[in-house]
């Protein structure tokens, strides 16, 4: 079968687009773990801060990534500040004073699934949703909340290897957990805040080409399937109301 093509083709340009066009001085990346745009973003002179629940995927190794690319990515953290938390818990009562310009989650959402990540925790089906509210508190006034994530018809996917197979009428078994967001828990994830900018890509001819920007409607309609459960992207850019 021909490679895969990453859905980070069209989040990674729109990115960086987005970055260039807000300026911001500072931001933070929540889920920052091993992404590779941030070494731009680092050499625009931008301070990057980053989050994120299990840094150890990065140095210890439950990326199946080779010792160059480990070492590649360690360097990047170490230009930034950063700190291991999870968002669904993160700012706690009174921790809330930190704020930024900009606050972004990169193909990261999709991963903190009502399953867990990585994990056999209970189902909190609400996980995401929480995630979403968390980042929102950390973005300063006038600021950006910016969200990458797989779209198309609703699908929860849990990964295979779980310790004991998920019992539940919405989860489906694939190589990850994740999530593939329909319309209306989009839109729970907007909430009452303002869109700037939500743009659509889908997959062209066959399942595992190449991204192209498209309506909505498009986006929403591809059905994933487990191995290739990235059908359609989303991106938004929103502000608080
Ligand atoms: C698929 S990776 C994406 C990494 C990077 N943003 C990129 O685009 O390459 C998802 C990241 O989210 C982190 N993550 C998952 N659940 C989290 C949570 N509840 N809180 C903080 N980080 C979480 C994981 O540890 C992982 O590093």
């Amino acid at each position: 079968m021909s490679e895969v093509i990453s859905e980070r083709t069209v989040e990674v340009p729109w990115l960086m687009d987005t970055i260039r066009s807000i300026g911001p001085k500072e931001l933070l990346d929540v889920g920052y773990a091993g992404g590779w745009y941030l070494e731009d973003i680092l050499d625009m002179g931008i301070s990057c801060y980053g989050l994120d629940s299990d840094v150890g995927r990065i140095s210890g190794g439950t990326l199946k990534v080779d010792d160059k690319k480990k070492a590649e990515w360690t360097k990047i953290a170490e230009r930034m500040i950063t700190c291991i938390a999870d968002i669904t818990k993160y700012p706690e009562d009174g921790q809330d004073d930190l704020s930024f310009p900009v606050v972004m989650c990169i193909s990261t959402i999709e991963h903190i699934v009502p399953c867990g990540y990585q994990n056999d925790s209970a189902l909190d089906m609400e996980s995401d949703i929480t995630a979403a509210n968390n980042m929102k508190k950390l973005v300063a006034d006038g600021g950006s909340f910016m969200l990458t994530f797989p779209c198309g018809v609703e699908h929860f996917f849990y990964n295979r290897c779980r310790k004991t197979p998920l019992d539940h009428p919405k989860f489906i078994e694939g190589n990850y957990d994740l999530m593939v967001y329909g319309k209306e828990r989009i839109d729970r994830l907007v909430g009452d805040w303002k869109v700037v900018d939500k743009k659509f890509w889908t997959r062209q001819s066959g399942v595992a080409s190449s991204f192209e920007e498209c309506d909505e409607d498009v986006a929403l309609s591809k059905v994933p399937i487990a191995n290739i459960p990235v059908q359609s992207v989303c991106a938004i850019r929103m502000m608080a109301p």
